[in-house]
Formats: C-alpha cells, structure tokens, sequence
C-alpha cells in the first residue's frame, strides 16, 4: 500500500503577510516598533549577544513538551513521547525533556554523549539510525541505553556481538518500513519502499529471522516496530494509513510465525508553522488520532499490543525558535532588490537544500508599512544562499534587525562552517531572562583542532 501526501513547500510568503502576523502576534509580544521575545526586545538581545542569533521562547518549548505529554496519555496503552534530538541538540534541550517526562531519541554517539552530559536518564533513551557503528553500540550499552532501535539484518548480529561483550541488558524495536509516505518534499522522504531506512514489511521472514538473531542471547529482548513515515506531515489520514499497515502486518507475523508485539513507535513527523500556506494539525488532533487508530486496530485484531510511541523533533522545537541576523549592504539588479544579512545557509541550509519557506520581519520596524519586496540573501560564496525570496517587507536601513521566524528546529542542529563563518550563539529567553545555552564559534574555535602532527601507523 502506497500513499502519497504532497503538500506545496515552496510559497510567496509576500502574499500571506497579514495572517502571518495574527500568528505570530500569538507568540511574541509587539511593542508598537521593536519585537520583544518573552519580554526581551529584540535590540536587547542583538547588542547584548551579537547576530545572527539563535533565540529561543522557552515557554513555548515547555508548552509543546507538556501539550505532547498530556495528549498523548491513554487507558489503553501505555505510553511514550520521545523528543528527536536531531531537530536541536544541546544539553539545555535534552534537559528540558528530562524535566517534562519526555524520553529522547538519538541517532548518534555524539546526540548520546549530549545526553549523558546532560545527565538525562539513559534508561529513557532511544538509539536510532541505519548504520550505527561497533564503538557507538558498545557505547550505548556501556552507558546502560533502555533501547536499541534496530535498522537491519546486519545490525541485529553486531548488537548482539556488542551486549554479548559488555554484558548489559537492552530492549529492542526493529524499524520496518510499512510503504506509507508522508512528505512535503522528496529529500525527507524516509519510508517508501527502497528507503535506506528500515526493512520493508513485505520481507516477513527476514524480519521474523532478525528477531530470532536478537533473541538468541538473554540479555537482548524484543519488544516491537518502530516506523517513521516521514517530516512535517499535514495531513493526520497519514497516521491512520501508517498504523493500519503496521497493526495487519503485526497480526500477520503473530499469525505466521507467533511473534508477539509488545510496542508499537510511530515516529515523528507532525508539521509546524512556516508560513501562511502551512496548516499543522493541532496537536490534540493528531494525538488522539493515533491513540484511538491504535485501539481500534488492535481490538480489531485482538492483539496483544501494551506501549504506544511517538517522536516528534520538528513541532516541539520549530516555532519556539527564531534566527537574528543583522542587515548589512542592500543592492538593486535589474530584477530583485536584494538584503544581505550576516549569516546564511551556513546557519539555515534549508531553503537551500528544501527550498524550505519561511516568514521574517524587520524586527525593529514592526509598526512601518511592509512597502517593498526583496530578497534576503545571506553572506555565504554561493548563489543558493537565499533564505526568503519575494517578500514584503518595509524599506531597511543598515544595522536593522531581520527575524526569520520558526528556525527552531534543523538549523542549529544542521549549521555548518561553511567559508569559515562561526555557529551562531542560542540563547533561551523566559520572562525576561536571557540565557546563553551555547556559546558563539569564534575563529579560534573553528581552528582549535588543526594540527600537524606526525602517527605512526
Ligand atoms: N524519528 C525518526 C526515526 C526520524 O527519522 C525523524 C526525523 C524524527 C523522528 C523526527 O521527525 P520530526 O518530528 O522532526 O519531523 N532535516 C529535515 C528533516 C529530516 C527529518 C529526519 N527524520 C528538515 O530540515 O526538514
């Protein structure tokens, strides 16, 4: 079974301005020229911090964490919401979700190292991807990981080689790929049937004999699947059409070969606001959405099914998050009137990589007329440095502030030294507090670990 949920990323945002502002008014407080974050103008923070600057609204983080929490509750089930740590890692985050109840996913050494630093509790974690190595599992299992979710055959024989060695206990999902997609754009497809990601659901003997691999020590057990349809998903019918495929394929492997599944992941995916053209489901929707789905599919195939999860990154993160970039130059082509800011696809590789859409302001003009229509490009040696095209905005002055809104999840987290440009610094604000949660790269950072060393080999 195959679906396909399209949606139009690439958007004018010039023409939904009026609408963008009803939203985003709902988050951050206007005084009548300068924008403020949780009671912080935004001047405030670029002459206190410097641009471009990560900011984060903490209180809306703590929202969609304790809204995650909440929804996803159930008498049925028992239940799980882990954050994906691969939409912003630091330690800052990873112990926001320690404090709110979440679990963690990570898909790495380095997003588990994080996690250690950050004290989180290693029984409450998660270790994702599709090609984890032989020091990260031994990692994950010396540093006493609740689960392993395992991605194919080859991985099932190396995690048992690994717990056989470090002798701890570890739970396991497999991840499987149900053919069900859900994508605004075909990079972040993850789940169709030739995904790198996952074993397809037809392969039922392959994946019968992966958990008969797993099984075959003590200290490793089986629990369940795990599946991830794809990112910032719209339509909640993708759920549905996600957890029917996998609740017949978990009656068809109880069926065919008495596999008993105790817990089903779902993944994350849940969309965020961009822009006017974006419609998230509310949350409460969606949760429910999946935690009735579930019943009535395993009531329906009497199935022993305890633990139900999800994973969002994208919508916990996404709207809490906002990039400060300081106007430079300007420039008229015969065409486009270009702004030039301080920062770029180094800090925000998404409209380059996604032709991802977002919406920004001149954050110290909130109250002038939006008279022009420019283009914003960063500072980086490449032509796809754009971060918003066409949009309106009112006429800019050098040293002005632009805020491009809802960059709080993959833009730190896939910020790169591109031309030697610094990581930004992120900042959280509450209430008016400011926080540095991680410093500035400065240029001696960026050259700290070159060195001419000679090895021996
Ligand atoms: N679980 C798994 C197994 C995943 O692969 C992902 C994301 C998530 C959870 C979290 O998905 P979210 O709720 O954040 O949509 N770099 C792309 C997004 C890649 C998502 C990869 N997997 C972007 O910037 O749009």
């Amino acid at each position: 079974m195959c679906y396909h949920y399209c949606h139009k990323v690439f958007s004018d945002v010039s023409k939904g301005t009026l609408p963008l502002l009803a939203f985003f008014n709902e988050v951050m407080e206007m005084s009548k020229k300068v924008l403020e974050i949780s009671g912080v103008s935004v001047e405030q923070l670029a002459n206190a911090c410097g641009t471009p600057l990560y900011v984060y609204d903490e209180n809306k983080i703590t929202q969609k964490m304790s809204q995650f929490h909440e929804l996803f509750q159930s008498e049925d089930f028992e239940t799980e919401v882990l954050y994906a740590s691969k939409a912003f890692s630091c330690k800052a985050i990873v112990q926001m979700a320690a404090a709110h109840g979440l679990c963690l996913d990570v898909v790495s050494g380095g997003e588990l190292y994080t996690a250690m630093q950050a004290g989180f509790p290693m029984e409450k974690i998660y270790f994702h991807g599709n090609n984890k190595t032989w020091d990260e599992l031994i990692m994950a299992l010396e540093a006493g990981i609740g689960c392993v979710v395992v991605d194919n055959a080859m991985e099932c024989e190396l995690l048992v080689k690994a717990a056989q060695r470090v002798g701890t206990t570890v739970r396991t999902l497999i991840r499987v790929n149900p053919g069900v997609e859900a994508h605004t754009h075909k990079y972040i497809v993850t789940a169709h049937l030739d995904s790198k990601f996952g074993i397809s659901i037809s392969r039922m003997e392959d994946i019968r004999n992966m958990i008969q691999t797993l099984t075959s020590i003590p200290n490793v057990t089986f629990e369940g699947f795990h599946s991830h349809i794809g990112s910032q998903i719209f339509d909640k019918d993708a759920y549905v059409a996600e957890i029917q495929t996998l609740m017949k394929f978990v009656n068809d492997m109880q069926k065919a070969y008495g596999i008993t599944t105790k817990a089903l992941n779902l993944g994350g995916g849940f969309a965020a606001y961009y822009t006017s053209e974006d419609h998230p489901i509310p949350l409460q929707e969606v949760c429910q959405t999946i935690l009735d789905t579930c019943k009535w599919e395993r009531d329906r195939y009497q199935l022993p099914l305890e633990k139900l999860m999800i994973e969002p990154g994208r919508s916990i993160v996404a709207e809490a998050g906002s990039t400060l970039y300081r106007i430079g130059y300007q420039k008229q082509t015969e065409n486009k009137k270009y702004i030039f800011v301080d920062g770029g696809m180094s800090d925000n590789i998404r409209p380059a990589l996604y032709q991802a859409a977002y919406a920004c302001d001149i954050a110290n003009r909130m109250d002038e007329e939006k008279s022009e229509t420019v283009t914003v490009a960063g500072k980086c040696c490449e032509s796809g440095d754009i971060l918003v095209e066409n949009v309106q905005l009112p006429h800019a002055q050098t040293n002005d502030l632009l805020i491009l809104y809802t960059t709080g999840a993959y833009g730190y987290s896939m910020a790169s030294n591109y031309n030697r440009l610094g990581r930004p610094a992120v900042v959280f604000v509450k209430d008016g507090k400011v926080r540095f949660v991680v410093k500035r790269e400065t240029y001696e950072d960026m050259c700290k670990l070159e060195c001419d060393e000679e090895i021996k080999v």
